[in-house]
Parts: C-alpha cells; structure tokens; sequence
C-alpha cells in the first residue's frame, strides 16, 4: 500500500523526522530537491529503508502518496516554504494537507493559512523542538490550524513526539498561526534561559576565576535540584569536554559571539507589539547583539580598560548564584507565560496555557522539572501571573536575596549580567505599589498637555504649568 505520509526537505531535521515516522511503522515517501540528499538519505537509513519512498520529481512524490496526503515540509522558514507550497499545490487533492514544520514566523503561518483556504486545500502550521535528536527520538510538538486536520495527523504526531511519563508531549494550541506563535515563545525563553546560564559561568569563569572542569562540577549538582533542565545539563557536558586539537577545555577555544536565526527577536518584538513586558527575553537578545559587535568590545576594553574585580565567596558562593539562577528562571517563565496569556486573548487563540507547559516538560530545548509545576500552576489559575501561584510565590522569597546578591556582586565586580538584572527590576517593579510613573505623567502633560489621572477624586487632569 501507498504511505500516508510524505516529507520534503531531507537537511538535518527532515530526515531525522522522516525516520522518527518511519520508525513508528508508517510508510514514508520523501522528496528532496538534490536527489543526490535523497539518495544519501536512503543508503543511511538502514532497517527503516523499507518504510521510505525514495522519490526524484515533486510529481512522482505526490503520486506516491495515498489521498487524502499528508505532506511535511522540513525547508528553511521564509520564502522558501512559499516557493514549495506554490510548487505542490497544483499537484495536490482537495483533502490534501500541507504541515509545515519549520520554524515559520507565526504571521507568514496565519497568510498560508489564508493562501490555503482560497487555494483549497488544508494546512497545519506546526512547532517542532528539540533539535536533531529530538527530531530522530521524540520532539516536542505544538500544532496551529483547525482542530480537524489536527485530528487527522495526531495519531502519528503523538506517536513521534516526546513523552513525559506515558504523555506525548504533542498538543494543538488553537487556530492558525498559534502553533508557531508558542513555538517562537519557545524560542524567546530558550534564548533566555541560555543567556542566564551564560551569566552565571560568567561569574564563575570572570569573578571567581574557575575552570572550566569546576564550572562543570557545579551545573552537574544543579542539574540534581531545582534547575534540573537539558540546558543545564548540556552546559555541564560542554564545560567538561576537551578540545581534541588543543587539549584545552573546549569552552575556551570558541569565540564569543553568539549566532541567532531570528526566533527570539520575534519573541521580543511580538511582546512590545502586545504591549507585554518581557525584558528578560529582551535581555537575553541584546546579549547576543553586544556579543556579535567583538571588535567593538575589543576596542573598550583597551579604550576603558577593564573595571574587572575578582570575587571572593563572600561575595558569591555557587548555592547564591543557584538560588539567583531559580529566581531568574521563574522570573523569566512569568513573563513568557503572561505573554502567551495576553497573545491568546489578542488572536482568540484559547491558548492552552497548563498543556503547554505539559508540552515543554518533554522534548524540547527547554524541557525541566520546573515545568511540571508551572503547569500545575497553570492548572489552578492561567491567567494569574506564575509569581503569584504556589510553588513560585515561595521560591522566589526564598531565592530573591540570592538574586540581588549575585546582581550586586557581578555588577561589583564589572560582569555584565544583563538578564539576571533585567528579572531583578521586573520583580522590584511588580512589588512597586507606587512607581515614579507619576513623573513621567507629569512631564508628558507639560510638554504636550497629555493629561494625567489623580489620586484624588479632584477633577483637574492637567497641571499647573499649563497656564504658565
Ligand atoms: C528548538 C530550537 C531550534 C532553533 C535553534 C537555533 O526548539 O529545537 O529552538 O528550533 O532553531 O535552537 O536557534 P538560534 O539559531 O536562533 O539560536
């Protein structure tokens, strides 16, 4: 019998994917626009040969597939996905659906899904975590489009997915773009969490003066308690390893600048976009800006010299710096979690808040333990900020005095911890009652007669200047 399934795009992802599928016993055909990828693909596939459909022309790949199809793209986000739906549709049946699984800028998902239903045919827009493992073994999945087509595909897609206990970490999160809407929050808290494990060996490596081989000891003992998550693990792992050309610890061998493809700049735009803060994810993505802009760090540090004090364990011990880390953490989910509360209400998207959490805890790049809880949180109340529900509530009075100590200490000492500090201020902020918000109403009103709210119920919305 014919495959169900098909794939386009055999780079890394795709082809993890299509063996994932194959390997739970469906039929595959794949289609790559080099055949010679395809043929790659096929020699490497080993005992899951037999499941995949080798096929050399978009033509012969639609034929190979039984109606109604189910066609995954696996191509670059942008217009590359455009050029392939334009390509297919032509090809396709009336019941046919396109899923496209790369990381699409929701709103690019939300035009296809218009595309589609003027075109004819059905369209899922997809989320996929996890890397290439993940994409092999179990990803974690977050699906956007009608509940229908949803339906349709998730059998397989709970199948391939991640499972947290006996749980596929594979949920649909609402209409359209939704899916990659939670999937680019994702990403936002991704380059988050990173950017505040980064700072932490920061203090480590720049204040304390440790190794490489020490700073490994202590993400290992977190990655037993509170913090316990992939990315912590993962950050263990590469502060262990060696370079085998150097035999110098790894991590000091790379050159500081990090890379991005865009997902978490999305993230921050679309919460100023929402008019929700999330200056920890903001943080994190203008850490990543500074460091690409080397030469320019080149020049201050010989322009301003260096204000680098080291640190001593008075000043900041590796239990501090876990609690300052739990803290930030929690800090930071608040804030994604408030933004995808917020995009649920602007998109009528009834987000399922607790589920995705539910579908983080597996999978994904920023699976953890915390998750569990958060959804449990969630459960309780999803639209209440997380720093009000227990276990957090708790957590962050135990650990906010770590916080400020480590903010205090880096800053101190001259190391920049931009996204500890940034979770610091948001948490001062939320336990403002009264913020000098009021100044900056006054000035408003000066300068452009804007008005302003009283505390008193006099009713003189503008000051005395204004007659001046
Ligand atoms: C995932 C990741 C993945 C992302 C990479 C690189 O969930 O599997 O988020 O989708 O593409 O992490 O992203 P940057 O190049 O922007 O760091």
């Amino acid at each position: 019998h014919k495959p169900e399934y098909g794939l386009i795009g055999l780079g890394t992802m795709g082809a993890a994917l299509a063996l994932n599928i194959a390997e739970k016993g469906n039929k595959i055909a794949v289609y790559n626009r080099t055949t010679k990828v395809t043929d790659e693909f096929i020699a490497a596939s080993g005992a899951l040969r037999d499941q995949l459909v080798a096929t050399a022309s978009l033509k012969d790949f639609v034929a190979a597939i039984q109606a109604p199809r189910k066609i995954i793209l696996m191509v670059p986000a942008g217009p590359i996905v455009d050029a392939q739906i334009e390509a297919l549709v032509p090809l396709l049946d009336a019941d046919d659906l396109i899923i496209d699984a790369g990381n699409a800028h929701y709103a690019d998902t939300n035009r296809r899904f218009k595309e589609a239903e003027t075109a004819a045919y059905n369209f899922l827009g997809i989320g996929v975590s996890g890397g290439e493992e993940g994409a092999r073994h179990g990803p974690s999945i977050m699906v956007g489009g009608a509940q229908s087509d949803w339906e349709a595909v998730a059998p397989v897609l709970r199948a391939i997915s991640a499972k947290y206990e006996d749980t596929p970490c594979a949920e649909h999160m609402g209409a359209g773009g939704a899916g990659h809407y939670v999937k680019m929050v994702h990403n936002g808290i991704e380059y988050a969490d990173m950017q505040m494990i980064a700072e932490a060996y920061a203090v480590f490596r720049d204040g304390l003066g440790w190794t490489s081989t020490q700073v490994a000891e202590a993400f290992e003992q977190w990655n037993t308690g509170p913090l316990a998550s992939y990315l912590v693990e993962i950050s263990g792992k590469v502060s262990r390893a060696t370079d085998p050309v150097t035999g110098k610890a790894m991590l000091d061998v790379i050159l500081d600048q990090a890379g991005q493809k865009g997902t978490g700049r999305w993230t921050a735009i679309e919460a100023q976009m929402l008019g929700v803060p999330v200056p920890v994810i903001e943080a994190a993505v203008a850490a990543r800006n500074l460091s690409a802009k080397r030469d320019t760090r080149i020049q201050g540090a010989e322009r301003f010299g260096s204000p680098l004090q080291p640190l001593t364990s008075d000043d900041i011990t590796p239990e501090m710096l876990e609690k300052a880390l739990t803290a930030g953490k929690i800090l930071c989910y608040a804030q994604g979690f408030e933004m995808l509360d917020a995009a649920s209400r602007h998109f009528e998207w009834s987000l399922p808040m607790s589920n995705i959490a539910r579908v983080w805890r597996e999978g994904c790049i920023i699976r953890s333990d915390m998750l569990g809880d958060m959804a449990e949180a969630l459960d309780k109340s999803s639209s209440q900020n997380l720093i009000f529900s227990a276990p957090f509530c708790d957590m962050l009075m135990d650990c906010e005095s770590a916080l400020r100590a480590t903010v205090l200490a880096a800053t101190k000492a001259g190391i920049p911890v931009p996204a500890l500090a940034a979770g610091l201020s948001w948490f001062d902020t939320m336990r403002t009652a009264r913020t000098p918000a009021n100044m900056i109403q006054a000035q408003r009103d000066f300068f452009g007669a804007h008005g302003f709210k009283r505390l008193d119920d006099v009713d003189a919305p503008h000051g005395p200047w204004a007659a001046q």
